[in-house]
């Protein structure tokens, strides 16, 4: 059974059942999982783990660490009030509201950063890894599925691995991956990519057979991507981009063929990035985390020639169709680890155009990514600060407006900063681009208030600036009231001023 899966021959007898697998998790241990953005994610063991404590009441915690959030895992592994700890990255309500009711000890951390977090020891040990697999090569390596995340380094630190061989992934996934872990220091070197198409590694996760306790066989897809389509706004900011990058190409600050483009997770750097298919660019490359629809569609289109990514975080329609086309993307794309897709040495070598989301952006370019009102975890920061430090070019695109206008996403003072004003050269909303290069503090609060800012706050952004810039300062505040639009939207549930709303609404 399971030949062409296990090829390993030794290891078919350790095929267990998922329900066996879970009993292996004990209370207390440190699991690391693979799953990226709901890609590769492992899903027959934890749901197994799941029902099993629900059904008998037992008390078993803990510390749960992927690559970034999980599919289905995450919402019911939160529900059965199995996890204790949890990092680097989630991205659905169930786990968010425990993290925020306090119920969940979270970890929000750079991408790049856990696996080097871990190999320093503060996290303690890692008991469990358990991976998602296409298959087990003759030699016991790990094939993974559409996600790398942090598999290698947990596969080479965990006592025991669980290996989840999925039948629904076709097998072709074999080659697409490219499989390298940095030396440890002192003497690491320099990462040889020098190319986005560079492949520096091997095609699977190398794992020693005698740490596998057991095989699950499971069959099912990834859980999809539930994008909005591209709307009015989104499509706008779509055109600015173009425009900026038009601009930039004509200046002679970027090539014809811009630089590798790397795009966040979300809607809207997802509808911005498929923007592209409508531009004059031909030949680009991609140096992303995430995958999402867009980058494929601009494959597809002839306009990007080749990606290089973490995972495949795909709508149903577009798993369909990639998963069962995927030798037409065999020598378009390369599948890496996360510490290799963001890492800064890489990045800032390769000149990466970064896109990225933002809640909410201050009169100064600083920029909230993961705080809803400055306290409550929305999803975490993800890879987006792995890029803003290091890229050749920093966007952060955001609606001016959230919650139907009661919401101003350039507001006088971010109450949570996750990418500082160093690190952010354009603002991208509906309404324009705000460049922040080369400009001081006073001068960007001008660029932001000209351009990005929804005409419905601008009187009230422009009052504030100009009373707090007749006050001095290199960045010009009133403290008092910095954070007034904050407070007033937790007592009335709208930024706006009552006076203001009749003022500029008229
Ligand atoms: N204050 C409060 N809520 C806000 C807000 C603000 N200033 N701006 C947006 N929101 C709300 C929206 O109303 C929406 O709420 P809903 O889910 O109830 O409809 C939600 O936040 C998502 O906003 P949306 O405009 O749909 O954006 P998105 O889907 O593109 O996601 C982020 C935006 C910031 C949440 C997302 O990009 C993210 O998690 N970023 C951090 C991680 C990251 O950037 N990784 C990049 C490398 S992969």
């Amino acid at each position: 059974m399971y030949e062409d899966r296990i090829r390993h021959a030794g290891l078919r007898g350790r095929v267990v059942t998922a329900e066996e697998a879970q009993a292996w998790i004990q209370n207390g241990m440190t699991v690391g999982v693979s799953g990226f953005t709901r890609a590769g994610d492992v899903k027959a063991v934890p749901k197994a783990l799941a029902a099993q404590v629900k059904k008998t009441g037992e008390v078993r915690k803990i510390n749960l660490y992927s690559g970034a959030s999980l599919g289905e895992s995450d919402p019911i592994l939160s529900e059965s009030g199995v996890i204790n700890s949890r990092l680097p990255f989630i991205a659905d309500a169930v786990t968010r509201k425990a993290i925020n009711r306090g119920d969940i000890r979270y970890m929000d951390q750079h991408l790049s950063h856990t696996v080097e977090i871990l190999r320093t020891g503060v996290l303690g040990h890692m008991d469990l890894a358990i991976i998602e697999a296409t298959a087990i090569t003759e030699n016991g390596g790990i094939i993974p599925t559409t996600a790398v995340g942090n598999s290698p380094v947990f596969v080479e630190k965990a006592d025991k691995i669980i290996i989840e061989v999925n039948l629904a992934m076709p097998l072709n996934f074999e080659g697409l991956h490219d499989i390298y872990i940095p030396q440890d220091r002192p003497s690491r070197q320099p990462i040889p990519i020098m190319n986005v198409s560079d492949r520096i590694g091997v095609p699977y996760i190398t794992c020693d057979p005698d740490k596998i306790l057991g095989i699950v066989i499971s069959n099912e897809s990834d859980s999809p991507s539930d994008l909005p389509p591209a709307d009015a706004e989104t499509e706008r900011m779509a055109g600015h981009i173009l425009e900026l990058l038009s601009h930039e190409v004509r200046r002679g600050r970027l090539p014809a063929t811009l630089g590798p483009l790397q795009s966040g997770v979300g809607q809207v750097a997802n509808a911005v990035l498929s923007g592209l298919r409508n531009g004059p660019f031909e030949g680009l490359t991609v140096y992303t985390e995430v995958a999402q629809d867009a980058v494929f569609e601009l494959m597809d289109a002839g306009k990007v020639a080749f990606a290089s990514a973490n995972s495949l975080t795909l709508s149903q329609s577009m798993q369909e169709r990639v998963l069962t086309q995927l030798d037409a993307y065999r020598d378009k794309m390369v599948l890496r680890p996360q510490e290799l897709t963001n890492h800064p040495e890489v990045i800032r070598r390769l000149g990466v155009i970064a896109i990225n989301t933002a809640l909410e952006v201050d009169v100064y370019g600083n920029v909230n990514s993961t705080h809803v009102g400055g306290t409550h975890m929305m999803n975490g920061i993800g890879g987006s600060g792995d890029f803003a430090r290091n890229a050749a070019l920093t966007i952060f695109v955001t609606k001016s407006l959230a919650k139907d206008g009661k919401i101003s996403s350039i507001i006088p003072f971010t109450p949570h900063v996750d990418h500082t004003e160093h690190d952010v050269d354009i603002i991208v909303t509906e309404q324009g681009i705000a460049d922040l290069r080369g400009l001081t503090p006073r001068e960007r609060s001008k660029e932001i208030l000209a351009h990005v800012v929804h005409p419905m706050y601008r009187e009230a952004l422009a009052d504030y600036v100009q009373r707090a810039t007749a006050r001095g300062g290199q960045t010009p505040h009133l403290l008092s009231e910095a954070l007034s639009w904050h407070t007033r939207f937790e007592q009335t549930g709208d930024m706006r001023l009552a006076e203001l709303v009749g003022t500029v609404n008229k």
